[in-house]
């Protein structure tokens, strides 16, 4: 299978009073062609800005500082804004969190899946409204030639999210970046989205990144996983061989806090918190909350170690060279 889209190296920074703060820090990953890319990680390290940075909708004070993103061999850093504004939508489209902000409460949702169509030149003023009945039917709301008419307002959490999902499959895209897309949502209602968004992506082919908190989610639907600490991806690979062995004491941690691996629940029983940004500890930034941390952790950046070809972490752990590893006890949070 083929790459659709490659990101080498991105490192999106802050421009803070204080100075410039790295919020995603030399992440690099692929997707396929069909696949569905788990992007997992607590609160604050990274995930939403690295959505937003692919599609180069960071806005200021942030900046992407480097790296590369090809996404079907096109390099999107080197487009003009004018053809960057075609791929969002075309061929990369986003779902966000929480549908009621990103959907306009004075059109109908008709109007707004028409308006999407339109601007990527896919339908006439005539042929949207039959377009925008065909979507809603097919994200599986109800009396969808009645809904069509409805405001944003007239519908439930979930019904506008399917709407949303509407909005973003209506151009057709290749790959579909959906960020936190049931976690405001009811546990039933999650399921339900889920399942529409696993359908669409058969049906249509397309690709998924899906970002979460929440590992029992990456467990039921993504093929690969990145884990995201601190702004970096401190481990990834094939959803199987993380959730049976995983190798970076952080994505051990948040196993081990799943809880039986029901769905919906937050993930916090790792000890301390995520680093605040702009103060990143020097060395792997986990090592004040790890439990196997020794020498080289305080002071030095581990590497990416390959455990198999398609699995790897960065984690002094998996260094063949150090010795003494796991030799110091945990230090206490603050
Ligand atoms: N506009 C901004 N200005 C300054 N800092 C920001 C801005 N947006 C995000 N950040 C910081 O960048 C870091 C990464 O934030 P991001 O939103 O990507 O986290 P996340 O992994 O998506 O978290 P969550 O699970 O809460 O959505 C955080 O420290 C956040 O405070
Ligand atoms: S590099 Fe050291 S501190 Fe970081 S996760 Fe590995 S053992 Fe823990
Ligand atoms: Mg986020």
């Amino acid at each position: 299978m083929s790459h659709l889209l490659e990101v080498s190296g991105l490192t999106t920074v802050f421009d803070l009073p204080n100075g410039p703060a790295t919020a995603v820090d030399g992440v690099s990953f692929a997707i396929r062609e069909g696949e569905t890319l788990g992007l997992v990680g607590e609160s604050g390290s990274g995930k939403s800005v690295t959505a937003l940075s692919l599609l180069r909708l960071v806005q200021p004070p942030g900046r992407i500082a480097a790296g590369r993103i090809t996404f079907k061999g096109r390099d999107l850093m080197s487009l003009q804004e004018t053809e960057m504004q075609r791929v969002r939508g075309a061929d990369i489209a986003l779902i966000f969190q929480e549908p009621m902000t990103a959907l306009n409460p004075v059109f109908t949702v008709g109007q707004q899946i028409g308006e999407a169509l339109r601007v990527h030149g896919r339908t006439t003023r005539a042929g949207a409204r039959h377009e925008a009945i065909r979507l809603l039917t097919a994200v599986r709301i109800p009396d969808a030639p009645l809904r069509v008419d409805d405001y944003p307002h007239q519908l439930s959490g979930g019904m506008r999210q399917r709407v949303m999902i509407a909005i973003a499959i209506a151009c057709k895209p290749a790959l579909v970046i959906a960020d936190e897309p049931t976690t405001a949502l009811d546990v039933t209602i999650q399921a339900e989205i889920l399942d529409l968004l696993r359908e669409m992506k058969q049906s249509l082919h397309l690709s998924l990144l899906l970002v979460t908190h929440d590992l029992g989610v990456i467990a039921e639907t993504a093929d690969r996983v990145a884990v995201m600490y601190a702004g970096r991806i401190v481990e990834q690979g094939p959803v199987r061989e993380i959730f049976r062995n995983p190798q970076h004491p952080y994505t051990r941690g948040l196993l081990a806090s799943m809880p039986g691996g029901a769905r919906g629940t937050r993930l916090r029983a790792i000890e301390g918190s995520v680093p605040l940004l702009g103060a990143l500890p020097a060395g792997c930034a986990f090592h004040p909350r790890c439990p196997d941390r020794f020498a080289p952790c305080s002071t030095r950046v581990p590497g990416d170690y390959a455990a198999t070809p398609e699995h790897s972490a960065r984690c002094f752990l998996l260094d063949p060279l150090l010795e003494g590893r796991g030799a110091l006890p945990p230090v206490p949070s603050s």
